[in-house]
């Protein structure tokens, strides 16, 4: 729920859903524990009911990557996207790159609505949004989305695709380390949005990204390199087993990071960064 403890989505609003996006099957809840967790009960359903949204006002147990925790108050969008892979032309050797096209998309779709009403003239001093390697989309250098892309463990040919965005909610009310590194859309422009407006166009540019004529093209390699928040910046990446810093090059068109120290370039397939 909101603030206002008013539902933030009229059954009008799920209808848009349901009619303006490419979703097929909806499933909504005023509260979930985590809208992934639920994600993964529904992964076994028909492959009729796919792509499969499960929406939730709010979360009590949202989950991020590895053993973090994925806060949000009232005013966030707290969702996932199931898809069947088969159908979705999504083989498993190109898993790894879901999250850096979901985050391509989340970031035209930020920028779209941080577009509307501002006059032709002004486009070009409004913030680009930018993928943080390898699940996150930053707003004027401030994390405003987290991606958690899973596979359900017994059933290998569905992918869960786990968004937040902040977006009325303000990172004021957020812990302290996480104000220091998280953003929301109405904490940068001031204005208040409409949830429904921006999880369809979310959902608009997920759709046409999973088109199957725009994967695994040269511009999506594109998009994920000319956006790439960590390029030319100093870099710790962990790998579970291995920790190395350097300079980031770039995402390479496998969606490996790339990272370069004493002259060699090493790829990196997975791994946790922080920022030095
Ligand atoms: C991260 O930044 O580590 C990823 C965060 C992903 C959060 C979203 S909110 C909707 C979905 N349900 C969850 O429990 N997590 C994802």
């Amino acid at each position: 729920m909101n603030g206002n403890l008013a539902p933030s989505f009229s059954s009008a609003d799920l209808q848009r859903l349901r009619t303006e996006t490419f979703i097929q099957h909806l499933d909504y809840h005023p509260q979930l524990g985590s809208t992934n967790d639920r994600a993964m009960q529904l992964a076994g359903q028909s492959d009729e009911s796919f792509p499969l949204l499960v929406l939730a006002e709010s979360q009590t147990a949202g989950r991020g990557r590895g053993s973090n925790l994925w806060w949000s108050s009232g005013g966030a969008l707290t969702f996932s996207v199931v898809l069947a892979t088969e159908a979705a032309q999504l083989p498993p050797q190109r898993w790894p790159q879901v999250s850096l096209i979901v985050g391509l998309a989340v970031c035209e779709a930020l920028e779209e609505l941080l577009s509307r009403g501002v006059p032709t003239t002004s486009l070009d001093a409004l913030p680009a949004a930018q993928v943080k390697w390898p699940n996150d989309v930053y707003l004027e250098g401030r994390k405003i989305c987290g991606i958690l892309v899973e596979v359900p463990p017994s059933l290998p040919g569905k992918l869960v695709l786990g968004i937040g965005i902040n977006v009325n909610n303000s990172v004021d009310d957020a812990p302290e380390e996480i104000q220091q590194r998280a953003t929301s859309l109405s904490d940068l422009t001031g204005h208040h949005y409409s949830l429904t407006d921006v999880l369809v166009k979310a959902l608009q540019q997920l759709g046409e990204r999973l088109e199957t004529r725009r994967l695994w093209t040269d511009e999506v390699v594109t998009g994920w390199r000319d956006r790439c928040f960590l390029t030319g910046k100093s870099i710790q990446i962990d790998n579970g087993t291995r920790q190395s810093t350097g300079k980031c090059r770039g995402i390479d068109e496998t969606g490996a990071l790339l990272v370069e120290n004493a002259g060699q370039v090493e790829k990196h397939l997975a791994g946790v960064i922080a920022v030095l």
